[in-house]
């Protein structure tokens, strides 16, 4: 995965537990990288659920919840690295619905070797937009997070409904409902 998740996810840490822990979390996770992290490289997608997954047991918050938090940190950040991506979008549906035929075929172009989830995505009425996730990575939970950061960066609010396709998480259903 590309550098931007590891440092964005270390920023976040930080933030919400403190510095100490991210020191310990890196001393413990005995890491490939070493836990040194630049926003252009790319390094193996097993670290990060290691760290998600250490963090879990340091902090006793579930691992699906460290990483929908993380979702909605993550959208924030893009929203400062990517903002073109998101002044081109005048609504939270706006924006969802573009990211397979365009943000992500944007960041491809940007870094060739990105991982990045399949979505098909349609509108079955106005206030109704429903995304089907597909990704051998199973971070569901992950992009339950940007979403949640996307509606909130618009300022609006949806209910969310979540329904597993697959079991082992590599096919996920959102629902996304407009109040
Ligand atoms: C400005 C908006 C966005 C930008 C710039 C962006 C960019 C990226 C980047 C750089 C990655 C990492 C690829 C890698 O590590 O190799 C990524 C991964 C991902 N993106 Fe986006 N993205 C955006 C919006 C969204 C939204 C709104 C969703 C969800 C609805 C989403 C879902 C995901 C997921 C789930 C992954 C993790 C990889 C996987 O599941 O296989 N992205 N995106």
């Amino acid at each position: 995965m590309k550098g931007i998740v590891f440092t964005e996810l270390l920023e976040m840490i930080e933030e919400k537990f403190g510095y100490e822990l991210v020191d310990h979390l890196l001393q413990d996770s005995s890491l490939q990288s070493g836990g040194i992290y630049t926003a252009i490289g790319t390094y193996d997608h097993a670290e990060m659920v290691t760290l998600v997954t250490n963090l879990s047991k340091q902090t006793k918050v579930p691992v699906p919840e460290l990483l929908r938090a993380y979702g909605q940190y993550m959208f924030t950040a893009f929203t400062r690295s990517y903002r073109p991506f998101v002044d081109r979008a005048d609504s939270a549906f706006s924006l969802l619905s573009s990211v397979q035929q365009y943000i992500h075929v944007e960041v491809r172009k940007l870094y060739p070797d990105a991982e990045l989830p399949h979505f098909t995505i349609d509108q079955p009425a106005e206030n109704h937009l429903r995304m089907h996730y597909t990704s051998e990575r199973k971070l569901a939970d992950f992009a339950h997070g940007l979403i949640e950061g996307c509606l909130a960066t618009f300022g609006e609010t949806a209910t969310i409904t979540k329904t597993i396709l697959v079991e082992d998480g590599s096919q996920v259903l959102f629902d996304i409902v407009k109040e």
